[in-house]
């Protein structure tokens, strides 16, 4: 049986749209089983719509319980039985709840190498520092700011001339790919761990 992964977005969905181009091309050992967003509007949702993935949106407002707000996001997830989540420009942090149900099996992309530069915003970071290396982390999802366990690292050189877009852009390339080969990594490590598990 497939090994199953949730996306959730809150933007342009790049990374979520190389993890549906690698299933399309049979080169991802999982099936994107859902994709969630914070944001209606989320680009990424149209995108797994043309892929016929199913999508949710799940809004938070300013002063919503953000407990409750937690724990529904947490049963979205849920009530697709995946084996893994992938934050993939998620721009919420995930609560309590979440961590309690998907801690161990939540990973997120940083557009840095950690723990230098976390937060959000790693290119124009490491640009003002003047680094002339910088590159991108998928880590494992603990209750900080980029702090969890790190699995996977890519450098990506910063050019003379480097805007903080240019940059960015420069590093998402790096991202797509590593993120793509992280989730095939975690599907040939573990075996389907939710089966049943809704
Ligand atoms: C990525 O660089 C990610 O690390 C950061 O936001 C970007 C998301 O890009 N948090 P996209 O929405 O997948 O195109």
């Amino acid at each position: 049986m497939a090994y199953r992964i949730a996306v959730l977005v809150s933007g342009t969905g790049s990374l979520l749209q190389a993890l549906l181009d690698a299933q399309s091309a049979g080169e991802l050992q999982a099936q994107v089983a859902v994709v969630g967003s914070d944001t209606a509007t989320a680009q990424g949702l149209a995108r797994a719509e043309r892929a016929g993935v199913p999508t949710f949106v799940h809004s938070y407002r300013t002063g919503d319980d953000r407990a409750a707000w937690d724990e529904a996001l947490t049963a979205l997830v849920a009530a697709h039985d995946v084996d893994l989540v992938v934050l993939a420009g998620f721009m919420k942090l995930v609560g309590p709840a979440f961590l309690a149900r998907f801690g161990g099996r939540t990973i997120n992309t940083h557009p840095a190498l950690l723990p230098s530069f976390p937060g959000m915003h790693g290119p124009r970071d490491a640009l003002a520092h003047g680094v002339k290396i910088t590159g991108t982390t998928v880590f494992e999802v603990d209750a900080g700011v980029d702090t969890g366990r790190i699995l996977a690292q890519h450098a990506v050189p910063v050019l003379a001339g480097d805007t903080v877009d240019t940059l960015h852009e420069r590093i998402k390339v790096a991202e797509r790919a590593l993120l793509v080969h992280t989730v095939n990594d975690l599907a040939s490590l573990h075996p389907r761990a939710a089966q049943g598990d809704s």
